[in-house]
């Protein structure tokens, strides 16, 4: 593979010359932005331009494989080298289905502004308990008995420090708190006075007010929060989660929530969503706690919000083609088996 890691120097390369395949349903506003990013790019679109076109293909461009291409086998695209996704998770990309020599970025950093006002959205709908004092004012009462969390003073823990941590740590900072971060390694970055490394993190958890995961869903962080790592927890802490719902253990939140009635939680992604029938399923009841709020996963459903991720990662494409390195190649042992 010509390049491996997520970050660092390479030396310049010559363009890449073969034909982009895009997967994503075709309409003038991607062919748009396809041509100016990749102009004079040979591009194809949809499963049915494999057989003719998919031998000198050497990229793609790729929301969900399985529904653009459900037959694909790699032996279509022999010359295949990279692959960019609309999107930032690659938790559910079938890597088994893609040589090891084809990298595979995610959109990383494509939704990032979107997601983090999501957030900031549910610390304050939990903060200042908004759905039962809503309901309060809907019975035409006063008094309510929930005591609003100040953001002034407190701590923010923010997980997985990339782009959506970055972005939130800029917009919570002036409302008076102070940021802290968890990242694999523990290297200081931009937005946190304060970097745990990823096997302290139950120690950042009892340090912290208010705590945002914005992990990406790998084979190390999923279920990375269970009973012990809540019981770690502040009893009036505040758990937010806009990254993706299985790095919480579903369960052990329940419960956790039921038992601390001072805990609060905001959920924007969940343990099982179905985007083909448009479908969330929960196996406990959370809609039902006063201590708990939720979005359908709606953080970037914006009309310009789907602009800047196509943006964001067709300029990642520009630069496949023009043989520079591509931004966030994923590591794949992260996401499956090294023998897989
Ligand atoms: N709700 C939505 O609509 C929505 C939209 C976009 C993305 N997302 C989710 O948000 C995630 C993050 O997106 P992003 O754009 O911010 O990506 P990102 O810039 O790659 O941020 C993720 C960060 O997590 C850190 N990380 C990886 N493994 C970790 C671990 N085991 N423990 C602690 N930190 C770890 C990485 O930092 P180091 O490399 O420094 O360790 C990385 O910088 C995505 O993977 C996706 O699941 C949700």
């Amino acid at each position: 593979m010509f390049f491996s890691a997520r970050s660092g120097s390479a030396p310049p390369m010559d363009p890449v010359s073969g034909r982009l395949l895009v997967g994503l349903p075709r309409r003038p506003e991607l062919e748009a932005a396809v041509g100016r990013w990749c102009p004079g790019q040979p591009v194809s679109y949809g499963a049915s331009s494999l057989p003719t076109d998919g031998r000198d293909t050497v990229a793609m461009f790729v929301g969900s494989v399985e529904r653009e291409f459900p037959d694909f086998d790699s032996r279509q695209v022999p010359k295949l080298q990279f692959v960019q996704r609309i999107y930032t998770g690659l938790d559910d990309f079938p890597f088994d289905r893609f040589p090891a020599s084809v990298a595979v970025a995610g959109n990383v950093g494509g939704f990032a502004p979107f997601v983090a006002e999501q957030a900031i959205a549910l610390v304050f709908a939990a903060a200042k308990a908004i759905l039962p004092h809503h309901e309060m004012v809907r019975q035409g009462r006063l008094r309510p008995t929930l005591p609003n969390v100040n953001l002034l003073g407190r701590t923010v823990l923010i997980l997985g420090f990339g782009a959506i941590a970055q972005a939130i740590a800029e917009r919570i900072r002036p409302f008076g708190a102070r940021v802290f971060g968890v990242n694999r390694s523990g290297e200081t970055r931009p937005g946190a006075e304060r970097m745990f490394p990823a096997d302290q993190l139950v120690a950042a958890l009892q340090a912290s007010d208010i705590v945002i995961d914005c992990r990406p869903l790998t084979r190390t962080t999923r279920g990375s929060i269970g009973r012990l790592e809540l019981e770690a927890m502040k009893p009036t802490a505040l758990l937010v989660n806009v990254g993706r719902g299985a790095t919480v253990d579903e369960a052990a939140l329940f419960e956790h929530l039921r038992n601390h009635p001072t805990f609060r939680a905001g959920f924007e992604a969940w343990w099982t969503e179905d985007f083909e029938t448009g479908t969330l399923t929960t196996h406990f009841p959370f809609a039902e706690l006063p201590n708990f709020v939720g979005t359908p996963h709606s953080a970037a459903n914006g009309p310009e919000d789907f602009r800047y991720a196509l943006d964001r990662a067709l300029e990642n494409l520009a630069r496949f083609f023009r043989g520079e390195r591509p931004w966030y190649i994923a590591d794949r042992t992260e996401y499956v088996p090294a023998s897989a």
